[in-house]
């Protein structure tokens, strides 16, 4: 099969995290006879500094051609003054917008050889994590009105409004049903409906939604109680459905508790096949051109483009195969290395994961 990928490499450690995954997509390209076309995205502060914006027109558009989008990171301090609406954040909102990519998959699964880089207690991490993270990706506050005004006294006041209609909530929704249908057969709808009222409508939604799914249990969890339950209990999860901002905080929560950001990766997709795949973390400048990410979030998302946007399932479980092989050889990057294990470099990660497919 040939299929056209969108790269945007981004900022910060982004370029060196995309190369691995690439090198990683080129092996089974070859194994499985699929051509695979990159076509260079420049999108986030690297755009700013040569274009003057985050997302020009004319690399949405080749997102928007694409098959589907693999992205590595955006954003930095170095672009930290700028204007809000150049910021390189928003080139990642501007494109899951424009391609209508409302649902966000984020698993948070243990890899049982990581056990002892999870923060958790080994008697909690024991019985075991594998969660997936539905997350809302194109409404909420993310993309409700924003205000700055200034009151007669002269003092600032701002305003970022949340907001959902029933529609948006419904085919998120849904998608954490479809998916638990194929899990555990167990959702989990977080919100603040004790407290606000864009919360009430997504659980009404959701308790209707849930009646065509009589298979599936379905209960609802403030997320205050979801923030201290994912770190007590983390085993009672399956399927976590929440809004953008919640699933935002939430998954930062939800895939430390697994040993390391590094490792995740997550899937966004609308109605169509094309969808976006990217890390769930950020561009980590702090370490950007140094060699010792983790590309192995990368690499994952990576396999669950194989898996969501190109059928692919096989070439999916190869990858997600040999990263877990890699693991078993002792190898590890900087981010979750423990005793007695062999600590690689970014590229070296990528070349051992590549190997095994
Ligand atoms: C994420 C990131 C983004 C978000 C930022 C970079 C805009 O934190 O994908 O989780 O808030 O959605
Ligand atoms: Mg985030």
């Amino acid at each position: 099969m040939k299929k056209t990928i969108a790269v945007i490499p981004g900022d910060g450690i982004g370029p060196e995290i995309i190369a691995e995954a690439r090198k990683v997509l080129e092996k089974v390209a070859a194994k499985y006879g699929h051509t695979f076309v990159y076509d260079e995205v420049i999108a986030g502060g690297c755009a700013i500094d040569q274009f003057g914006t985050s997302l020009p027109k004319e690399m949405l558009e080749k997102c928007l051609a694409s098959d589907s989008v693999l992205l590595g990171a955006v954003g930095g301090p170095k672009w930290d003054g700028v204007a809000k609406e150049i910021r390189p954040e928003a080139a990642l909102l501007g494109i899951r917008s424009a391609l209508g990519l409302y649902s966000n998959l984020r698993p948070a699964r243990l890899f049982p050889q990581l056990a002892d880089a999870s923060p958790l207690k080994p008697s909690i991490v024991a019985q075991g994590i594998d969660l997936m993270m539905v997350r809302e990706l194109i409404g909420g506050v993310y993309f409700g009105e924003k205000r700055t005004v200034t009151l007669e006294n002269g003092e600032r006041r701002a305003s970022d409004e949340m907001v959902y209609s029933e529609h948006e909530i419904e085919r998120v929704a849904r998608v954490a049903f479809e998916t638990a249908r194929k899990r555990r057969k167990k959702v989990t709808s977080i919100d603040k409906a004790n407290v606000l009222d864009s919360s009430r409508l997504w659980r009404a939604v959701v308790h209707r939604v849930a009646e065509e799914y009589p298979d599936v249990e379905c209960s609802d969890m403030l997320v205050d109680n979801t923030a201290m339950q994912l770190v007590k209990n983390p085993s009672q999860f399956d399927v976590v459905v929440t809004e953008n901002m919640f699933g935002d905080i939430l998954s930062d929560e939800a895939s430390m508790i697994t040993g390391s950001i590094g490792m995740i990766p997550s899937s966004s997709l609308g109605e169509g096949t094309r969808g976006m795949y990217e890390p769930i973390h950020g561009s980590a400048p702090d370490i950007a051109g140094q060699n010792l990410a983790n590309p192995i979030g990368t690499i994952l998302s990576a396999a669950m483009m194989l898996k969501y946007s190109f059928d692919m399932p096989e070439e999916a479980e190869r990858i997600e195969q040999a990263v877990s092989d890699t693991l078993d050889a002792g190898f590890r990057t900087a981010d979750c290395m423990s005793e007695g294990m062999t600590r690689l470099s970014c590229s070296e990660m990528g070349d051992q994961i590549a190997k095994r497919v």
